[in-house]
């Protein structure tokens, strides 16, 4: 008689009382996934995709307030030109609820633009150049789940203020492609205006003018560099045969996604040059992304590493560490869960993508990592390393020092040694360094152009891509004959050609 009384009222209790107590919301989504099927990019297909799977099943799992969703998830492929655009068009009739991706800056610039427009919330984890920041019409619908190149340079705007350098050369190389290294040391420039910073492009393919890289790093404090491994070196053995590495100048490289090019060893090549690049890597700091782990974090390693060995294939590289990429996409899912719970309790649907978007702004949450702070503009506070070389005789590389985005400090470590970052002498100040460069200093920086910023006869002719496909128009000084200039017309021309293909 008892447990069955006791049973009803249980029953009549739960009746009363589910909808607050268990406070699950069912809804449908359909999700579509932009990842390049092409294995040679860290956020390749085979990378991502278990990790979005993971984030899928363990919200369905775990039970809570979220497991009521049931993510449809579509994957497509992405070129790092057009593809993803094109095939969001080609499905106008179907519109997704959300879009995950694309990474590549190009692409996502045409896509995202697209998705807003539709009022389709996007996240990525890629699109980190600075253009994208500017969320007010265009990008109006796009969060960036992993730190973008402007919060990567804030770092620097820590330690340059720290130590009051003033004046910096910028050196990378452009591939006028996918642009990772341009758009990279673009977000320094972008957001240290206050500083003397100029800037030198090389190409991946010609041998580089080594006299006239010497000659600007000589004109320099401080030198910030974004390129392959092997030319990093090839300079720094150059720079130190001219005494460039005696304590006058610095040398940073920024290398935030492969943690497999840097720290320890990374002079070392087996060749006769090792003993010189070693010396010569006691001057070259590296700056990186900061990796948090914890325990949860195993278990999602172990099922990485089971799913992309599972999928097995030849050409991937260091495939089973997991990157920023991997980690942002995983992250992607949680955040958008809880903005739409959160929206969908207050009333609105799914379909209200500025609504939703809104709500994964300015928040914190629980990632498979570690904390997750997204600033009021959707994108993610980011916490970067600095790595130097803190022991000379071995070569070995530590962090010595952690910048945190979401309070803005600084955290010194014990390895971190501060002669090592005093100029030993300070260069007399240049009044106006003539800037001959075309690089970033004079006319890429045009701002942030993911797309097009040419000359004003060029943007009548083009004034239709110009409409399409710029970030933002952020003209600071003329030049119209620059390398990079003659690199974006072409941009230009072969995105038109793709477009007026379609
Ligand atoms: C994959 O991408 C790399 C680098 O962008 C390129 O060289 C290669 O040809 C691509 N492979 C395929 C199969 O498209
Ligand atoms: C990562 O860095 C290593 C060492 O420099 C290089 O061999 C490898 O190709 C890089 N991987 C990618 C995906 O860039
Ligand atoms: C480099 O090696 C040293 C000593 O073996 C170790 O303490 C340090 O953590 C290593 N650094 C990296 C980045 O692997
Ligand atoms: C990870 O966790 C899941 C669920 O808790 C479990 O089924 C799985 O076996 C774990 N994987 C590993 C490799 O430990
Ligand atoms: C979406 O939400 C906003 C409030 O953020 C509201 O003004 C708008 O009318 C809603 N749109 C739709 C289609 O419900
Ligand atoms: C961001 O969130 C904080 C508290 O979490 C709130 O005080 C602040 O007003 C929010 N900012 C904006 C712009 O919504
Ligand atoms: C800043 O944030 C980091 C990481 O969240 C924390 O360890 C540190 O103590 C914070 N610093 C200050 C001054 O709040």
């Amino acid at each position: 008689m008892m447990p069955c009384e006791s049973a009803l009222c249980l029953y009549f209790w739960m009746l009363f009382f589910s909808p607050v107590m268990t406070n699950t919301i069912t809804e449908d989504i359909e999700v579509l996934v932009f990842l390049p099927k092409n294995n040679s990019y860290l956020f390749s297909h085979t990378r991502v995709a278990p990790a979005i799977l993971y984030a899928q099943q363990r919200l369905k799992a775990e039970g809570g307030q979220y497991s009521g969703f049931h993510f449809n998830i579509q994957f497509e492929n992405s070129d790092c030109v057009n593809n993803a655009f094109l095939t969001l068009v080609d499905r106008c009739g179907q519109k997704p609820d959300l879009i995950l991706g694309p990474v590549c800056e190009y692409e996502a610039a045409s896509t995202v633009r697209l998705a807003s427009h539709w009022n389709i919330p996007v996240i990525s984890a890629g699109a980190l150049a600075a253009g994208f920041s500017d969320k007010s019409t265009e990008y109006s619908h796009l969060t960036r789940i992993a730190p973008s190149y402007v919060k990567m340079a804030e770092t620097f705007t820590a330690i340059f203020e720290h130590f009051t350098w003033k004046r910096a050369l910028l050196l990378y190389e452009d591939d006028a492609q996918e642009r990772n290294c341009y758009f990279t040391l673009e977000g320094i420039y972008h957001l240290m205006t206050d500083f003397n910073f100029n800037s030198l492009a090389v190409s991946p393919d010609n041998r580089p003018d080594m006299d006239d890289i010497l000659q600007r790093i000589y004109e320099n404090e401080v030198v910030i560099m974004c390129m392959g491994a092997d030319r990093i070196r090839d300079i720094m053995l150059a720079a130190h045969r001219q005494q460039l590495t005696n304590g006058n100048h610095l040398f940073f490289n920024v290398e935030l996604f492969n943690s497999s090019s840097y720290g320890n060893g990374s002079w070392r090549r087996g060749d006769k040059y090792d003993n010189e690049a070693r010396q010569a890597y006691t001057s070259l700091n590296t700056v990186t992304l900061l990796r948090t782990t914890k325990p949860e974090f195993e278990n999602f390693t172990l099922e990485m590493k089971k799913s992309v060995e599972k999928a097995r294939f030849p050409d991937c590289k260091d495939c089973e560490s997991i990157n920023m990429f991997v980690e942002g996409f995983h992250d992607a899912i949680l955040l958008y869960a809880i903005a739409l719970h959160e929206a969908m309790k207050n009333g609105f649907t799914k379909k209200n993508g500025s609504e939703i978007t809104l709500r994964m702004w300015n928040r914190t949450f629980e990632g498979i990592a570690g904390q997750v702070s997204m600033d009021v503009n959707g994108d993610r506070n980011g916490d970067f390393s600095l790595m130097s070389m803190t022991n000379a005789e071995e070569g070995t590389y530590e962090v010595v020092a952690n910048y945190f985005g979401a309070n803005g400090t600084f955290q010194l470590l014990p390895g971190f040694n501060i002669d090592h970052f005093t100029l030993k002498v300070r260069q007399p100040p240049i009044t106006e360094i003539q800037d001959k460069s075309c690089g970033l200093g004079v006319s890429a920086l045009t701002g942030v152009i993911v797309g097009a910023v040419l000359g004003t006869a060029m943007l009548i002719a083009f004034y239709f891509f110009r409409k399409n496909y710029r970030i933002t128009i952020e003209r600071r000084r003329h030049s119209e004959e620059c390398d990079i200039g003659k690199h974006r017309q072409l941009r230009e021309d072969s995105i038109r050609s793709n477009f007026s293909a379609a």
